[in-house]
């Protein structure tokens, strides 16, 4: 079985995640709190290469706790096995997953084996649908999806998002290179749009969660 993915991401009012070059401290204290509390929620936490390269996260829980075992599985969507071998998502604090396609050169995946797992989906890009089930049958049933643009838009329309959690920061940062919170090719008409369902909303100081449901 699929994991139940949330998309989780922190957003400006023009609904940019990043400016055009990149920088993307967006939300305040509180929301990074509400952050770590969500990935200790999921059993996962998945990023595109994109956001690796640009951010070099750690994708761990280290604002509310100290303790490894609470750290979920990290996953990277990396078709070229482009991570970076000195990057901080392979420390040990946490397990880590690179998924890669056929066209991972081999020595590079083999270099990234010696310090995560290396699952192989897909002969171009990632297939998403083939990662899912795997993460699925390692036990994986909640999966937090914390970007870019183009995995979002990727996993949102192959039908894989389930929830959305937006931080809509009072800024405004403009630009039509900056990254949205979703990209890629988009709809043609307005009623072909995702559709969701608000389920909740609420203030962090001066930043506003919302919380929705995808209807289709
Ligand atoms: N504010 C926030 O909450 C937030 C959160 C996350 C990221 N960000 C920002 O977002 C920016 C990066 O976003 P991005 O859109 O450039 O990149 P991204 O979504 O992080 O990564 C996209 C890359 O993933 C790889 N990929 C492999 N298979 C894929 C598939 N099936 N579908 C989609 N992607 C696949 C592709 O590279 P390969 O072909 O090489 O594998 C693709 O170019 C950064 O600036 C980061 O700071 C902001």
């Amino acid at each position: 079985m699929k994991p139940r993915v949330i998309l989780n991401a922190a957003m400006t009012l023009d609904g940019k995640i990043a400016t055009k070059t990149g920088s993307s401290e967006i939300s305040g204290e509180k929301d990074l709190i509400r952050v770590h509390k969500l990935r200790q929620e999921c059993d996962a936490i998945m990023v595109g290469i994109n956001t690796l390269l640009a951010d070099n996260p750690r994708l761990t829980v280290h604002k509310i706790s100290a303790d490894p075992a609470d750290n979920p599985i990290r996953v990277v969507v990396d078709s070229q096995a482009r991570t970076p071998l000195n990057f901080r998502i392979l420390s040990k604090e946490a397990p880590t997953i690179i998924a890669v396609s056929e066209k991972a050169p081999q020595e590079r995946a083999d270099n990234l084996l010696k310090k995560a797992e290396v699952i192989v989906c897909g002969k171009e890009k990632v297939d998403l649908d083939c990662l899912m089930e795997n993460l699925g049958r390692r036990g994986v049933q909640t999966l937090m999806l914390e970007g870019g643009s183009t995995l979002n838009y990727s996993m949102l329309s192959a039908g894989l998002v389930h929830d959305l959690r937006v931080c809509v920061a009072p800024l405004i940062a403009g630009g039509s290179q900056a990254k949205t919170l979703v990209d890629g090719d988009g709809v043609e008409y307005m009623k072909d749009a995702l559709r969701l369902r608000l389920k909740n909303s609420y203030t962090l100081n001066q930043d506003l969660i919302l919380e929705y449901e995808v209807l289709n």
